[in-house]
């Protein structure tokens, strides 16, 4: 079992004290249920390890990982700052209350409406992303509303994260940031530091996601700092803020468990390693910044499915299809990614069979998980899959137009609606019908 569950007398699971039965009663199926104990601690755990071993440090949770109004709301709570990726993240966060100036705003290609939203409400920090960005920004930050424009500069450090391809962003040829390599970064940071209009405040890297080792991302403290102590000795430019993104992977299996850094452990080491670089370069110890997505919110979320049909094909395979699949979680169709479930209304005992989890989309490829081992399976079972508390309800589609679940936080034996269910209606209601015989 990942994170804090329990099994109660009714051998039903429990989530935040709360009978996951009773919680698919109530709210329906499928459900993405958070245990909001779970988020903040995380959210502390990075707060009191920085707080333990380094002066000056802001933790900005990635909005891509999970957002929502109430989601906002807990980030602003607990003191974190956000990060944003488009207008959409931008107008949630700002449409709950979040505070514009613990806002960091990213994107490789940032609209012209979502940089004028940006400069028109205000940022904590602007990630520019590249060349054209700039020439942009040099122009539009005359108008920012809130003096100079505060902005770091993404740069690849040419890590290798060893991650899965489709989430490693940090190299030359990726197609974030500026590349370190041929002068191109340091260009970029010579004519931002040239404009009036924006405070050019440090360095941003992301080098991947779901990251096992601690040793790419100190490889990236090494090279972004030598980058800085260059870009003071050359050119008199002194950065004060370095910005290290997310990317700390987390277990979505039992057997992974000891497989994976613990979030104290990592800031011990980004800090260890930042404090060591900066003695030996006698420069002065920068204001981190941190982005953890999936580390703060993957083991805290659990997908509630009430199981369908269950069909065997004699010898080969049992399939146990669930009433969502790609459509709430395309993790394993786009990344191979591996989940683990129980079943949340028999959770211990019984005889046990080896069966595939089947989604309900029309597609062979809809498998979230290929081979499991579970207490015999039946129709109207609740089968609840586990650590799908990131990229799952943010990358949910209306594929087979099928509506989106909805989301609940749970806590101490209380549950609360934070995004309704999506219903039928909702899945009509941006249609434009013609007027019958008008075509
Ligand atoms: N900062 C930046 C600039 C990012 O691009 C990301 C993630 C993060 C922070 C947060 O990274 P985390 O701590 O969550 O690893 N959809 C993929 C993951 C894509 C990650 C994109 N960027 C997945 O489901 O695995």
């Amino acid at each position: 079992m990942l994170g804090r569950k329990s099994v109660n007398a009714l051998n039903h699971l429990e989530i935040g004290q709360c009978d996951v039965v009773a919680l698919a009663e109530q709210f329906g199926t499928p459900l993405y249920v958070f245990d909001e104990e779970e988020i903040v601690g995380a959210m502390r755990e990075y707060r009191e390890a920085f707080a333990q071993h380094y002066p000056s440090f802001h933790v900005a949770y990635a909005g891509k990982a999970f957002l929502c109004g109430a989601m906002c709301r807990l980030v602003a709570q607990e003191g974190l700052w956000l990060d944003v990726v488009s207008g959409g993240e931008y107008f949630v966060a700002r449409g709950s209350g979040f505070p514009w100036n613990r806002l960091i705003f990213h994107g490789n290609n940032k609209t012209d409406e979502e940089r004028a939203l940006a400069l028109r409400e205000g940022v904590g920090r602007w990630v520019v992303d590249g060349f054209e960005e700039l020439e942009c920004l040099l122009e539009e930050s005359k108008q920012y509303v809130h003096g100079k424009l505060p902005v770091l500069l993404r740069v690849t450090p040419g890590v290798d994260p060893h991650t899965h391809a489709y989430i490693t962003t940090g190299r030359v040829e990726s197609k974030f940031g500026f590349p370190l390599v041929e002068g191109i970064a340091e260009k970029a940071f010579l004519l931002a530091a040239s404009s009036p209009y924006l405070d050019v405040r440090g360095v941003h890297c992301h080098i991947g996601s779901q990251i096992r080792t601690l040793d790419p991302f100190l490889k990236a403290v090494d090279i972004l700092l030598e980058f800085m102590d260059a870009l003071r000795r050359n050119h008199g430019l002194l950065l004060e803020e370095l910005d290290l993104g997310g990317g700390l992977g987390v277990p979505y299996l039992d057997g992974e468990k000891g497989d994976f850094p613990s979030i104290r452990s990592y800031v011990e080491a980004l800090t260890g390693k930042v404090r060591e670089k900066c003695l030996s370069l006698s420069y002065p110890l920068p204001v981190l910044f941190v982005e953890p997505g999936r580390s703060i919110v993957n083991t805290a979320g659990s997908t509630v499915y009430r199981v369908g049909f269950v069909k065997e094909i004699p010898g080969v395979k049992k399939y146990v299809a669930v009433n969502g699949g790609m459509t709430d979680n395309p993790r394993p169709v786009l990344y191979g990614a591996r989940y683990q479930a129980l079943l949340g209304n028999r959770v211990e005992g019984g005889e046990k069979e080896t069966v595939a989890i089947v989604g309900k989309c029309c597609e062979s490829g809809d498998v979230l998980i290929p081979e499991i081992e579970l207490p015999r399976v039946k129709r109207g079972d609740i089968l609840v899959v586990e650590g799908t508390g990131a990229y799952n309800y943010s990358m949910a589609s209306n594929y087979n137009l099928i509506p989106r679940p909805g989301v609940v936080f749970v806590r101490n034996g209380t549950a609360r609606l934070v995004v309704r269910p999506e219903s039928l209606s909702d899945l009509l209601r941006k249609d434009v019908i013609p007027e019958e015989g008008a075509g």
